[in-house]
Parts: C-alpha cells; sequence; structure tokens
C-alpha cells in the first residue's frame, strides 16, 4: 500500500501549546486525524515529529528507498539546513515528490524566516493555511497530479 509520510521537524511535537496565536490550539494526534479522514482508501498515512536534524535526514533516505511520497515540515530548519536540503533532493532530484508546507506563512514573519533553503528543490511549496497547508499536499499527492 503506498504510503505518504508526514515529516516534522523541531518544536512541532509542541503544537497545541506553542504559540497558539501563531500555530493554532491544535497538536499533532489532531492533524493525524484530520489527514487521516482525508485519506481515501488505498493509502496510509505515517506521521513523525523530531527535533533532531539527523533523524529527519534519515527518514527522508526511507523515503528515497521506499519510493514514499513526503509531506514536510521542516520547521527552523528550513532557514539553515544545507544537510537536510540534500537530503529533500535525493527524494525529488530522482522524480519523487516532496511538498514542503507551513503552518504560518514564514514570508509574513521575521526576516530569517523568509529563506527556505529547502524550496529550491522541493516539488512544491504551500504555507499559510494552518493544517489546511497539510491537507493540501495531501490532496495533491492522492489525486496524482
Ligand atoms: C513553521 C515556520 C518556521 O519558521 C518555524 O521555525 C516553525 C514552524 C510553520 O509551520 O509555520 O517551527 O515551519
Amino acid at each position: 500500500m503506498p504510503t505518504v509520510l508526514v515529516l516534522n521537524g523541531p518544536n512541532l511535537g509542541r503544537l497545541g501549546s506553542r504559540e497558539p496565536d501563531v500555530y493554532g490550539s491544535a497538536d499533532l494526534d489532531a492533524l493525524r486525524e484530520s489527514l487521516a479522514a482525508d485519506l481515501p482508501d488505498g493509502w496510509a498515512l505515517d506521521l513523525r515529529q523530531t527535533d533532531d536534524e539527523g533523524t529527519l535526514i534519515s527518514w527522508l533516505h526511507e523515503a528515497v528507498d521506499t519510493g514514499s511520497p513526503v509531506i514536510l515540515n521542516p520547521a527552523a530548519f528550513t532557514h539553515y539546513s544545507y544537510g537536510l536540503r540534500d537530503a529533500a533532493a535525493l527524494v525529488t532530484k530522482p522524480g519523487g515528490t516532496l511538498i514542503e508546507v507551513h503552518i504560518s506563512n514564514p514570508h509574513a514573519r521575521e526576516t530569517f524566516r523568509h529563506t527556505s533553503v529547502i524550496s529550491g528543490v522541493a516539488s512544491g511549496v504551500i504555507a499559510g493555511f494552518g493544517f489546511d497547508s497539510y491537507r493540501l499536499a495531501l490532496l495533491h499527492i492522492v489525486s496524482g497530479s
């Protein structure tokens, strides 16, 4: 069964209590439930979170090996992790799908958030729509477009 990997970077495990004015008051379990409700038959979803850069990179390697499409919220790694960018490129250069998502709109926030080192190797970017950023990414993947 094809599995969509939904990978979340540092501090996203604190969703629910972390800056609710920016990120809302729902946590990752609520995100998992919401995405599962949108999942068509024949698809599986694997949502993970880590604060560790190496772990996130190893999950992208796993996506390369399994050919799984990826929805990635790199969180703060977005703005400076060349290691994560290179791992994302391993997914997309051979034709795999990796959609970068953000809950907030980083471009409307502090200047350091305006740079993404991931976007240049992502299949696409969706930002600023809360958890709907993930839902829109999932819709794109399962629609096969
Ligand atoms: C974020 C935006 C990043 O700038 C920030 O570091 C995050 C979350 C978002 O989803 O809006 O941790 O990726």
